[in-house]
């Protein structure tokens, strides 16, 4: 189990969720954040600080918004554009700073759809 940013998220980008995660494990793309489920120790923290409320439990996201319990992952474990290798374990957000991208299916999203 894990928590998952859903498409709320999209070009709002608040933070506060980074801010409150122990772990250190919210990862910032070009138009949303991205939660590491490799990473995620499930505490709950970052879920009522977000002022649009993006963010649940993987079991809990709203209908509609299942596509970004996959997405979440595919940030990690696929290849993103203009990268070589998936970004797989990071072990910190904080210190590889903004990745600059997202997957394909969130640069595609126009805000209406999130
Ligand atoms: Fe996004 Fe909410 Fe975090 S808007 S950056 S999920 S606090
Ligand atoms: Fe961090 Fe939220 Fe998981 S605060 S540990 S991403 S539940």
């Amino acid at each position: 189990m894990t928590f998952v940013i859903a498409g709320d998220c999209l070009d709002i980008m608040d933070k506060s969720c980074m801010t409150a995660c122990p772990v250190d494990c919210i990862y910032e793309g070009s138009r949303k954040l991205y939660i590491n489920p490799e990473e995620c120790i499930d505490c709950g923290a970052c879920e009522p600080v977000c002022p649009v409320e993006a963010i649940s439990q993987e079991d809990d996201v709203p209908e509609g918004k299942e596509a970004h319990i996959e997405d979440n992952k595919a940030f990690f474990s696929e290849v993103l554009p203009g990268r070589d290798a998936p970004l797989g374990w990071i072990g910190g957000a904080r210190e590889i700073g903004p990745i600059g991208v997202d997957t394909p299916m969130v640069a595609g999203l126009p805000k209406s759809e999130a």
